[in-house]
């Protein structure tokens, strides 16, 4: 696909260009990150700090990207993570991301809190690979909705979000007061649940004792759920008729446990920092889960990923395939839905890219790639 010069920027480029177009609070709600964000920039610097061997005369002529993941088949090893609200960054919200991932023949990750309702989103990705996200509420017959309403959209699988027990101190978005969506630049791209029939009548239910509640309020009541456990999970794996992914996974004995409830893959993601500060980086929790699933499910991977060579590193220590978040809300703020495709494509070139230098002609021979962390001056680049 072509794409006019001006979208040919780097990612970090492109984060500077929304940082310029949007409001401020909108910025710093999606670029911010819990605390002192040290897992925000350790998420990306640990990636960094990876260097590729390349493997030369291997005849890379044709390198195929293409994998599987739950619920299809994907043209690449990328999916569009889940982010809220997206109808803050551009009118169509994750209509144009859901249709830009699908015409690039990747997948898309609807959330919970999404501007856009699953059926809107199930239209526009037809065809492509389309996971629902979700939390588990305190709210059982909430969750159970959203299970039904995924379900009857066309999506192949629930994403069940276990990273949530408590929400972060976000401090930027303290200091603009930007906590919710029940404030004006907001308000358009409220979540699509809110207005949803079901959820109308459940927080009628609530406001018997309530009369006066907001949807903001009625949602602050049943999430996050902090008593959560292994059990929910098993009921909600038990009640989802489609496959259910467990996001949010860094320990290993957290994956062999998400495995031994029924979760049909694991993701590991520490939600790009924006929840736990100082939570270990993602690409360094990855190998372990991986070995510890051990090919039993997939894993997939985000929290980091800039670029191609990003998401190589992460299929190379174990993920199956790879997440993408931030980089899309910029790509989506700046030139809207091209902006989108622009990221995408920039993101596949690269990996391609990466594939020939390293001599990984599928991306299961990445899993043979040479890495190395950064050597320092004087450390011997092979050791022994
Ligand atoms: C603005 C924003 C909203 C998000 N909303 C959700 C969400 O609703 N559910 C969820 O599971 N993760 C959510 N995430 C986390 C992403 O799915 C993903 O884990 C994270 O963005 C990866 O980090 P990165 O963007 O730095 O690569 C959100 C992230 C951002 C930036």
């Amino acid at each position: 696909m072509t794409t006019e010069p001006v979208l040919r920027s780097t990612i970090a480029a492109l984060a500077d260009a929304a940082r310029e177009k949007l409001p401020a609070e909108v910025f710093h709600y999606a670029a911010g990150g819990a605390g002192d964000e040290a897992t925000v920039l350790s998420n990306v610097r640990k990636l960094d700090a990876f260097r590729l061997v390349p493997r030369v005369m291997r005849d890379v002529s044709e390198v195929d990207t293409a994998v599987d993941v739950v619920g299809g088949s994907l043209a690449a090893p990328f999916l569009v993570a889940p982010m809220g609200m997206q109808g803050l960054y551009h009118e169509e919200g994750e209509v144009a991301t859901a249709r830009a991932a699908a015409e690039h023949g990747l997948g898309f990750c609807l959330s919970m809190f999404g501007s856009r309702s699953p059926e809107q989103v199930a239209d526009a990705a037809a065809s492509q690979v389309r996971w629902r996200q979700m939390y588990i509420t305190k709210d059982r017959r909430l969750n159970e909705e959203l299970v039904r309403q995924a379900e009857a959209a066309g999506f192949d699988a629930i994403v069940c979000t276990v990273d949530l027990p408590v929400m972060a101190e976000r401090l930027r978005d303290l200091d603009n007061t930007f906590q919710s969506f029940d404030n004006e630049v907001a308000a358009e791209a409220s979540p699509a649940l809110v207005h949803e029939p079901y959820f109308k009548e459940l927080l009628g239910l609530w406001r018997g004792g309530h009369a006066e509640a907001t949807p903001q309020q009625f949602i602050d009541h049943v999430f996050p759920h902090p008593g959560c456990g292994w059990n929910d999970l098993e009921d909600l794996i038990g009640l989802s008729p489609l496959p259910v992914i467990v996001k949010g996974v860094l320990h290993p004995h957290d994956a062999v446990r998400a495995l031994g409830v029924g979760a049909a893959a694991v993701v590991v993601s520490n939600h790009g920092g924006s929840q736990h500060d100082r939570s270990i980086a993602s690409i360094d929790a990855l190998p372990g889960v991986a070995e510890a699933v051990d090919g039993a499910v997939p894993v997939y991977f985000d929290s980091g990923v800039r670029s191609g060579t990003h998401a190589a590193i992460a299929l190379a220590r174990g993920a199956d395939s790879v997440l993408v978040g931030r980089p899309v809300l910029w790509g989506l703020a700046v030139h809207g839905p091209q902006g989108v495709r622009s990221v995408l494509d920039t993101l596949g070139n690269d990996l391609r890219n990466t594939m020939a230098f390293v001599g990984a002609r599928t991306v299961r021979d990445l899993r043979n790639a040479t890495i190395l962390t950064e050597p320092g001056p004087h450390d011997p680049v092979f050791p022994g």
